[in-house]
């Protein structure tokens, strides 16, 4: 069990706003933004400090802090870029590379058609962003793209989830832990998440 599920009140009532079908594009992105930021605060639960010594009004204080030079977020495009400034709410020094990917509509098969990594990609650890976790065809292509670039820790962020998709990233990277905001119910015959909130891209673009 490599999942974490964000199990909140608040969520689950954010969720409801975002799947509802009259949620206009401001407010969706608005509450894409928002979960992602969220989910980043529990991906980054096991980041390594380093000790730091600061001085507050009062007193000098031995704390720690985050190297953020040692990651890089990875939007799968297009929709993974809506939770590109939720993200960077919490990190905003974030390297970030971009995969372009699109699931061809009768195999349900990703198809790559862009790839740009931050330099010294094998040396950071590397979050993972798109809302949809369907299939799980996009996210696995996408893990194994970087891993033959010799990425070795990655995380998977993402806001909705089918187990079908839990299951393909447990099967195909059992080193990966998945962080997101729901796990629902099934696919249905166009690989789409039930109940889901529809295409996720079109959603966050307006393109339908
Ligand atoms: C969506 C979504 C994921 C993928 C999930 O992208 O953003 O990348 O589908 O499906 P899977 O788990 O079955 O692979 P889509 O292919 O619709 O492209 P878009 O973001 O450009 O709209
Ligand atoms: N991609 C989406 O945008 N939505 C789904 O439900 C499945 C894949």
């Amino acid at each position: 069990m490599n999942e974490f599920v964000l199990n909140h009140p608040l969520i689950t009532h954010k969720l409801a706003i975002l799947r509802d079908i009259n949620t206009g594009t401001k407010e969706f992105r608005e509450l894409v933004t928002e979960i992602s930021t969220i989910l980043m605060y529990e991906a980054m639960r096991d980041a390594k400090l380093e000790k730091t010594t600061i001085e507050t009004p009062l007193e000098k204080m031995e704390t720690g802090m985050i190297d953020e030079d040692n990651y890089a977020i990875v939007p799968i495009l297009r929709a993974g870029m809506g939770m590109v400034d939720g993200v960077l709410n919490v990190f905003p020094n974030a390297k970030i590379g971009h995969i372009g990917l699109y699931r061809n509509e009768e195999t349900f098969q990703p198809v790559e058609y862009y790839y740009k990594m931050p330099e010294g990609i094998n040396k950071r650890e590397v979050l993972v962003i798109d809302p949809m976790l369907a299939t799980g065809g996009s996210a696995s292509a996408t893990i194994s793209r970087l891993k033959q670039d010799g990425v070795t820790k990655i995380k998977l962020l993402c806001i909705v989830a089918a187990p079908q998709g839990i299951k393909c990233i447990e099967d195909d990277h059992p080193d990966v832990e998945i962080f997101c905001a729901t796990v629902d119910r099934e696919l249905n015959e166009n690989a789409y998440i039930l109940p889901g909130l529809g295409d996720a891209g079109d959603r966050v673009y307006g393109t339908k």
